[in-house]
């Protein structure tokens, strides 16, 4: 098996007996960082790293794992056993296997002939705390990949609310659904004008994870942008090119359905509500012209006059529908400008937030200890006075520059609660193979979330 060690120098081949496991007991109670893997053919121990800096360790110790795994998928090896004996280094173990895990997704649905084989039997050492959680989150995170990749000829905004409600019944968090006539009775004008050139209707769904320990007496609200397909609606996406990744834009409202799997999975003791405002973004005989004045949820009028800045129409009567739960914070997720793909491509998460210095810091945190890093971008005042219209309260674009940024400043207009906006274009669906992190829908922002929340005070 030279593979492994081409792939990989700290991947060693070894014969699995008994002399072999007694020797490698006695190196890990040496203090050894090395960790033994059992596949049902063979055995295999695993250097792990011993860098200082936290972060760029954890992500070392997933990145091996993800190299096991192809490494095991190689020699078409689908059943794999981790154990160690490892005393204060539970965490990179932990990461270990987590990269492993991850690595084993395909989307592979609509695949009749030639699907690879995939490690997707795991074993791991039984004392070990984090299996049942690694296994909720990673389920989660698969569920939150699987809506991304799925195209809109399924994932119409009807389908994604059935699909989110049945995880729902799976995972344990409730789910309510509103369809087109009570969205029209909830004057979402955002999300009606995105809906408007559509042949299929918008859908609105509220989840809610309400466990009876709740830490939080007010809700944490999660807010999603599902939008299914994106062309841009009467402003066009310019080159075909353009539009083939936009079933991914959706990714916002995956990332929050996603979170809730894996809080309710694992039992997190905080009142979190999902919020998911779902439609595609048609051309359409009825589609919204721009120049046209839209009437939104809370009563403001919005000059649209870029029918392809569709994801803050349908946010904004999100958040200003989140008002009425009186929320403790409110987060939301969006694959919403270009402009922070161009920023910071798909290795990093650009965020805005109005919810002050100590949860800023909280989430950063998070972000490092799962690799899901974020860049603070500003919501200076300035910056909202590209969105003054001659003819409404505000417009839906700003300027040439600064894309995300005033896309942030929109959706700030419709907040009056402590806020935080992720824009998730970048890395929500990857066009090559990233590790651990796959290829097509990333899932990104579930790990972030489900830590920030765990570890919420
Ligand atoms: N869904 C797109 C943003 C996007 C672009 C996501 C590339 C993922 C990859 C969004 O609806 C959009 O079209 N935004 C426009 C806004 C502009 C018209 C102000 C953009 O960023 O170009
Ligand atoms: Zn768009
Ligand atoms: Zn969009």
């Amino acid at each position: 098996m030279a593979y492994l060690l081409t792939e990989a120098s700290q991947i060693k081949d070894l014969p699995l007996d008994k002399q072999t496991i007694r020797t490698l007991s006695e190196e890990m109670d040496a203090g050894q960082e090395v960790l033994p893997i059992v596949t049902d053919e063979r055995a295999f121990v695993v250097k792990l790293c011993i860098q200082d800096d936290r972060s760029k360790c954890l992500e070392e110790c997933r990145r091996k794992g993800y190299m096991l795994s192809r490494a095991l998928s190689a020699a078409k090896i689908q059943k794999v056993a981790v154990d160690a004996l490892f005393k204060g280094n539970e965490d990179r173990v932990e990461a270990f296997s987590e990269g492993l895990v991850l690595a084993s997704y395909r989307f592979t649905r609509y695949k009749t002939t030639n699907k690879e084989s995939l490690v997707n039997d795991f074993k791991f050492a039984e004392r070990w705390k984090f299996t049942k959680e690694l296994e909720q989150t990673a389920k989660a995170v698969f569920f939150a990949r699987d809506l991304v990749n799925e195209p809109h000829s399924f994932l119409t905004a009807v389908q994604l609310a059935k699909s989110v409600a049945k995880a729902g019944k799976d995972f344990g968090f409730s789910s309510e659904i509103l369809d087109k006539k009570k969205i029209e009775s909830l004057k979402m004008g955002g999300l009606l004008s995105v809906n408007a050139g559509s042949i299929d209707p918008p859908s609105f769904s509220i989840l809610e994870w309400k466990p009876k320990k709740a830490k939080n007496k007010k809700p944490i609200v999660l807010v999603g942008k599902g939008v299914v397909f994106d062309t841009g609606g009467l402003s066009l996406k310019p080159t075909p090119n353009s539009m083939d990744l936009m079933k991914s834009d959706m990714g916002g409202a995956a990332c929050v359905a996603g979170t809730m799997a894996a809080i309710a999975g694992n039992e997190l003791p905080l009142h979190v509500i999902g919020l998911i405002p779902a439609t595609d973004n048609r051309p359409g005989q009825r589609a919204t012209c721009p120049s046209d004045v839209i009437h939104m949820h809370d009563g403001s009028t919005v000059e649209v006059l870029n029918t392809d800045a569709e994801g803050r129409m349908i946010l904004a009567d999100a958040l200003s529908f989140a008002k009425q739960y009186k929320p403790e914070l409110v987060m939301d997720f969006a694959t919403l400008t270009g402009a922070a793909v161009r920023a910071v491509g798909q290795r990093a998460v650009c965020y805005m937030s109005a919810a002050g210095k100590d949860i800023n810091e909280q989430v950063e945190e998070s972000g490092m200890e799962v690799f899901e890093r974020l860049v603070e971008f500003p919501l200076w005042e300035d910056y909202g006075e590209q969105l003054k219209s001659e003819v409404a309260d505000l417009k839906n674009i700003g300027g040439p520059t600064a894309g995300a940024i005033t896309a942030g400043k929109f959706l700030q207009h419709f907040t009056d609660y402590p806020w935080m906006h992720f824009d998730i274009a970048g890395p929500a669906f990857l066009t090559t193979e990233d590790g651990y992190r796959g290829r097509g829908g990333s899932g990104v922002g579930v790990r972030l979330m489900y830590n920030f929340l765990k570890n919420y005070k």
